[in-house]
C-alpha cells in the first residue's frame, strides 16, 4: 500500500488542489488529505466546513481519506504510515519555501519523501486567498472552485455582511 499525504489549510479547497489530488492518485494507492489544525493562518472556514467541502468535491473518488492533524506534519505522516508528502509547485516563487520545508521535514522523518507535482497551467495563479477575495467582492470564481464551494463562499460572505 503506497500511501501519501497531501497537507494544507484548504480554506477553501480550490480546483488547483483538486487537480493535484487527481495527479497524486495516479502515483499512489491511497491519498490522505490532511487539514492542518495548527496553522499560522486564521481560517475563514471552520475545520468541519473545510472537511465537508473537500468531501463534497471528492464524492465518488476512491482511495482518499480526509483527516485533520495537530502539530507536526511529519509526526502525522509516521502515524498514518505515509511514504510521501505531496506538495504543489506553482511557480518559482514557491520553490524556496517548499525546498526549506522539504528539508526540515526530512530531518524530522528521514523515510518520508516530499514529492512535488506541477498543477495544470490554468491553476498556477490560484490560491485560496485569491478565491476568497474575488468571492467577497463579487468577482467570477466559476472556473476556480467547484459549485458546492462557491455556494459555501457566498453563504459565508453574505453572513458576514
Ligand atoms: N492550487 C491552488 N492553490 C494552492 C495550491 C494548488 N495546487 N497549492 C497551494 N495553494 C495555495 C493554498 O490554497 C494557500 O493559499 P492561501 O495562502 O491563500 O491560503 C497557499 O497556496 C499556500 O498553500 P500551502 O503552501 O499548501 O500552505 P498551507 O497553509 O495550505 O499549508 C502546511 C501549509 C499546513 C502544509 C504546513 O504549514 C505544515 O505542514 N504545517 C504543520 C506544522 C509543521 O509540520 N511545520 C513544520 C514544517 S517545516
Amino acid at each position: 500500500m503506497r500511501r501519501a499525504i497531501y497537507p494544507g489549510t484548504f480554506d477553501p479547497i480550490t480546483n488547483g488542489h483538486l487537480d493535484l489530488i487527481k495527479r497524486a492518485l495516479k502515483l499512489f494507492d491511497e491519498l490522505v488529505i490532511a487539514i492542518a489544525v495548527d496553522s499560522s493562518k486564521t481560517p475563514t472556514f471552520s475545520l468541519n466546513e473545510r472537511k465537508d467541502m473537500i468531501e463534497q468535491c471528492l464524492q465518488g473518488v476512491s482511495n482518499i481519506r480526509v483527516m485533520s492533524f495537530n502539530g507536526l506534519l511529519m509526526d502525522f505522516a509516521q502515524e498514518v504510515k505515509a511514504l510521501a508528502i505531496i506538495r504543489g509547485l506553482r511557480a518559482v516563487s514557491d520553490f524556496e519555501s517548499e525546498l526549506q520545508m522539504a528539508l526540515v521535514n526530512r530531518k524530522l522523518y528521514e523515510e518520508g519523501e516530499t514529492v512535488f507535482l506541477t498543477p495544470k497551467a490554468d491553476y498556477i495563479y490560484l490560491s485560496s486567498s485569491i478565491v476568497k477575495e474575488l468571492a467577497k467582492l463579487g468577482g467570477c470564481i466559476d472556473d476556480m472552485v467547484e459549485p458546492y464551494v462557491k455556494s459555501k463562499l457566498e453563504e459565508k460572505f453574505q453572513s458576514l455582511l
